[in-house]
């Protein structure tokens, strides 16, 4: 028992560290689908973000592609092309539909890149059993949305 304890503690600790910097993901305010708070507090590093839309991060480029990331191989076609991005959405839109397009988009195939809560049925995919509430994190940190969204801004027609 006090060693359950003991862990729970070290839980809870490190979870408060992990977004102390932040606005955790379940407290995230959203106006039409927009954030107008940075979730981080930092300003987002554009390079940064490039390197997340790729594959084994965000991943984005899996469903769109991007002509400013062209030297990156095999851009999907699931969702719109991200050209003009910066000129079709305000920053704000930009970083609501990052975070959980599925409020901007009901019905989106577009992960919720920023979310913890109220999935359907998340689990541990190796143990088949269901995390408890606070296990899971987000795909992206708040840092790394910010950073992605910093790239999506300067995303413009030419
Ligand atoms: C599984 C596929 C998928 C992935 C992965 C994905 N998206 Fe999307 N995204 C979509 C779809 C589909 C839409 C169109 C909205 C809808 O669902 O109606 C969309 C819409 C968008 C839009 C608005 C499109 C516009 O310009 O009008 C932006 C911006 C966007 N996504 C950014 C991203 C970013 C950034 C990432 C990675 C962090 C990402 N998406 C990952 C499927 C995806």
């Amino acid at each position: 028992m006090k060693q359950t304890l003991a862990i729970l503690a070290a839980t809870s600790l490190f979870a408060t560290a992990a977004f102390a910097e932040g606005i955790a993901p379940g407290d995230v305010e959203f106006v039409d689908g927009a954030v107008e708070t940075s979730l981080s507090g930092v300003p987002g590093n554009p390079e940064k973000g490039a390197e997340l839309m790729n594959k084994g991060a965000g991943n984005c480029i899996a469903c769109h592609s991007v002509e400013a990331l062209a030297h990156l191989p095999f851009h999907g076609e699931v969702g719109p092309p991200l050209d003009g991005a910066g000129e079709r959405w305000s920053e704000a839109e930009l970083r609501g539909i990052v975070a959980n397009a599925k409020i901007m988009f009901p019905d989106s195939m577009m992960p919720s890149f920023y979310k913890t809560t109220g999935f359907i049925r998340v689990g541990d995919g190796y143990t088949g059993k269901a995390a408890a509430a606070g296990e899971v994190a987000p795909l992206l940190s708040a840092q790394d949305v910010e950073d992605v969204v910093s790239f999506l801004v300067t995303l413009k027609y030419d």
